[in-house]
Order: C-alpha cells, then sequence, then structure tokens
C-alpha cells in the first residue's frame, strides 16, 4: 500500500500547495496517514520566512534520520520555500544525503515525474528551477472545509529589503479572471462556505498583465466574483500591501456583500524612516490615510497587521513611532516579529545589526500592549450575538469554534456536528483573541 505523509511549514500559501501535493498523490493511489513512520514517502514543504522556521525543518529532518536508515525504501522529499533559495539544495543534501528528492517552489505540478525519476535510481534528485510558472495542479485533496484557499497571484515583485519571498517566490503572475470565478463558483457550489484569494499582495493583481484580454485589477476581480457566484458564502483575501490599496478597491469591497470587512494590512514599521529603509514605498501618514479610508467606507471593518522590532538601524524614536502608530490605528489583531536576517536580502547586509536583546525587550512590550488592546477588542463583544461559521472542533476544549465574519474567534458547545454552519452565538465571556458564547440559531 502506497502512504504518504506531508508536513507544511509556514504560510497558507504553502498550506494550500501541500494540497495540491496531496490531490497530485492521491490520483497516483496513494492513501494519506497522520504519522511519518507510517509512511513510505513523506514530504516536507518548508519555509524560510525567519531563520526560526528553517531551524525547525533542520530539526525534523535529524529526528528522522535513524528511521529513513532503518526504512531505507521509504521516499523523502523536501520542497518549499526554503530549498529554493540560492545554493539551499546543494547545502541540505550535504547535511542530510539521505533526502531522496529536493524540489523548489515552481515544479511542484512536477512532484509526479520527480517520483518517478526517483524511484528508478540510488543518488538524491534535486531539481531547482527559476521560472514561475503556473501551479495549478488538479486535483486538489483539500484540507480546511469549510474554508477553501484560492490563489490568484503567485510571486511577488516588491523587494523589501528583509524579506526573501520574491527570490524564492519569483516574479509576479497573475492567474486569469475566469479561471479564478470557475474556481470560486465550483467550490461554492461543492458546499464551502469562506473562500480565501490568497497572494503575496493581492492588490497587485494582474500588474503583470496590464491592458490584456481576460485579466483586470483586483477590484474588477472581487466584482467578478461578486457577480458571477451568488450565494450563501463568505470572501476573504490577503495579504493587501498598504502601497497598492485604492479606494476603487475599498468600493469594490464594499458593493460586493460576500466580502468580508476585515483587511489584513501588513504595515512592518510605524517609522517612516525605516518604512524608507525597507522599501516599503508608503510613509507612516500614507499607512494612516489607507486606514482613514478603509473607515470611511466600512466603520465597522477590522484592521489587523504584520509588524516587527529590530530591523537594522531602527532607533528607540523609529521603535516608539511604531508603538504609537499601533495604538492609533487600534488593530484587532497584530502578528508581531523579530527582524530576521536573511542571506541574500539587503537588510541581512547591513551592519548596524539590532542586538538580540534590544530586539526581545522590544518585541516583549510591543506583544504585551497589543495583546492589551486585543483583549479589549474581544471584551466588546461581550453581551452581543455574532456570526460564528463553525470550522472546527476542539476537543481538548470540548466546544466548537470558528471565526466571525471579523476574524474574531468563537468558542461554543454543541451535541451536533454543526461544522459548515453558519452559528449565530451570544458572546459570554472572552479571552484574549478569544470569544465564548451560547448558541442562539444555526443556520
Ligand atoms: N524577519 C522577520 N519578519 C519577517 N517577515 C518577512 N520577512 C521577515 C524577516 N526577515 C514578516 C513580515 C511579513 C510576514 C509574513 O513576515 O512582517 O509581513
Ligand atoms: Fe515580502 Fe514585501 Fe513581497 Fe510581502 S510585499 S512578500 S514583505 S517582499
Amino acid at each position: 500500500m502506497r502512504k504518504y505523509f506531508i508536513q507544511t511549514y509556514g504560510c497558507q500559501m504553502n498550506l494550500h500547495e501541500s494540497e495540491k501535493l496531496a490531490g497530485m498523490l492521491e490520483s497516483l493511489g496513494y492513501e494519506f496517514v497522520s504519522q511519518p513512520e507510517e509512511a513510505n514517502l513523506i514530504i516536507y514543504v518548508t519555509c524560510c520566512i525567519r531563520e526560526n522556521a528553517e531551524q525547525k525543518v533542520y530539526g525534523h529532518l535529524g529526528a528522522l534520520k535513524p528511521y529513513k536508515v532503518a526504512n531505507p525504501d521509504v521516499i523523502v522529499a523536501v520542497g518549499g520555500c526554503m530549498t529554493q533559495q540560492s545554493g539551499a539544495a546543494e547545502k541540505l543534501h550535504k547535511t542530510f544525503p539521505f533526502v531522496d528528492i529536493i524540489f523548489g517552489t515552481h515544479n511542484l505540478c512536477e512532484f509526479e515525474r520527480l517520483l518517478k525519476e526517483k524511484q528508478g535510481r540510488k543518488k538524491a534528485l534535486i531539481e531547482i528551477i527559476e521560472d514561475n510558472r503556473e501551479r495549478e495542479c488538479i486535483p486538489m485533496r483539500r484540507n480546511s472545509y469549510p474554508n477553501a484557499w484560492v490563489n490568484i497571484i503567485y510571486g511577488c515583485n516588491n523587494f523589501c529589503t528583509y524579506c526573501i519571498v520574491p527570490y524564492v517566490r519569483g516574479r509576479e503572475r497573475s492567474r486569469r479572471i475566469e479561471d479564478i470565478v470557475a474556481e470560486v463558483k465550483s467550490l461554492v457550489q461543492e458546499g464551502y462556505k469562506e473562500v480565501t484569494l490568497l497572494g503575496q499582495n493581492v492588490n497587485s493583481y494582474g500588474n503583470d498583465v496590464k491592458g490584456e484580454e481576460g485579466y483586470g485589477d483586483f477590484a474588477d476581480l472581487l466584482n467578478a466574483i461578486g457577480k458571477e457566484v451568488k450565494g450563501d458564502y463568505r470572501l476573504r483575501f490577503m495579504s493587501s500591501h498598504p502601497k497598492d490599496l485604492s479606494e476603487r478597491l475599498v468600493q469594490a469591497i464594499v458593493a460586493n456583500p460576500n466580502v468580508c470587512h476585515s483587511i489584513h494590512l501588513p504595515l512592518q514599521s510605524g517609522s517612516t524612516s525605516v518604512l524608507k529603509q525597507m522599501n516599503r514605498r508608503y510613509t507612516r501618514e500614507d499607512y494612516l490615510a489607507k486606514v482613514a479610508l478603509i473607515k470611511k467606507y466600512m466603520p465597522d471593518c477590522s484592521i489587523s497587521t504584520d509588524v516587527m522590532v529590530g530591523f537594522p538601524g531602527e532607533t528607540d524614536a523609529d521603535y516608539e513611532d511604531t508603538l504609537s502608530l499601533m495604538k492609533e490605528v487600534d488593530f484587532a489583531s497584530a502578528f508581531m516579529f523579530v527582524y530576521s536576517p536573511r542571506e541574500g536580502t539587503p537588510a541581512a547586509k547591513r551592519e548596524d545589526q539590532i542586538p538580540a536583546e534590544i530586539s526581545k525587550s522590544r518585541i516583549m512590550r510591543m506583544v504585551a500592549e497589543q495583546n492589551e488592546r486585543t483583549a479589549l477588542h474581544s471584551k466588546s463583544y461581550e453581551g452581543k450575538t455574532v456570526e460564528i461559521l463553525c470550522e472546527d472542533y476542539d476537543e481538548k476544549k470540548n466546544l466548537y469554534l470558528g471565526r466571525d465574519e471579523y476574524g474574531r474567534m468563537g468558542y461554543f458547545s454543541s451535541q451536533e456536528n454543526l461544522i459548515g454552519k453558519f452559528v449565530k452565538i451570544k458572546v459570554g465571556k472572552t479571552v484574549g483573541i478569544s470569544l465564548y458564547g451560547e448558541i442562539v440559531e444555526v443556520r
């Protein structure tokens, strides 16, 4: 029996790519197993956004070695962002010679061929290609019902100076509106209740194919989905680069009732000087103006963000600027990171790296302040009724859970399996980012 195990690291893009790999393997007769020790094909889909993401992969591969030595027929494959970095595949092969297949981000759909090629040979197979080609391998094995991910644009052209993504994901490449609409339509027909449009920067959708037939910008895409795909479902998207968030786009969000009033708008820093050094192409004031634009059209919109501390040269004053901006915007939630130098990026070459102790104390204060804010946002829900899309069951808590339109997590108890249902709950207590409530209505 052919059995496969996939471990995915990193972002939704990677999780979605693993769904494509899983679909391909199942069409070849492989069956999913939840432990690597039960599999005869083990795949790691890797991330390299920060150093600790890479360390995790190295740790897991190290732990796998005795199993592979004892079971030489088991095939171990490593793909994703980490292997796509310049020189990384060779380094991985040297450190872990037992890895059979090393592939990158652009040849995912060719994994079947790689697997066949490997089966006839002893030597490791390393294939990393540079061209950013379509990654629409069909069928997929979607793992996240009632939510489904749909790629709309691959790659990134922005080259923020700290970021490795443009080097491992290549240049922007948009999919055709017609293909995206058809995918969303069939998902909604199949019963998916939430579709998340994915791109490193969804707001630059269409820039690579401007004026070409069959394409448009992100606002056009939202309008096309809104017009063509009717039904009881939520439409989300991520991530949005602030520099490309236009009034037309905000209008398209408002005009299409399926689109959630929830925007993830990565800030990175609240200091105009640091933003310039990061090549973000907006100032502190520009960012605040985008927030005001969103609030003008959607006073209820929840805005979340990504932000980092310890970018090279970041002064105390720069850091305070970030804190004050976070306070002013009053983000619903935030992912907060310590800057991690990535080899090959301009910021990693700088001499003025920030000592770890300083970054640590900066991140701790930031997290404490934001946690308080996030909890206050939750508190404002107490006594209110909110609609949750039930997406999972938490065995430890013995509760069902899901998110409201604004991305807040709600927990509730039910005898019946409600996954995939919209559930109205009356919120009692709140803890951190989570709401706890009683069911009022199910549809
Ligand atoms: N160090 C720390 N955080 C990073 N991010 C991207 N690159 C780095 C890095 N080198 C963060 C950004 C981005 C999120 C996905 O990861 O905040 O928005
Ligand atoms: Fe990285 Fe910037 Fe592209 Fe986001 S927009 S993936 S942070 S280079």
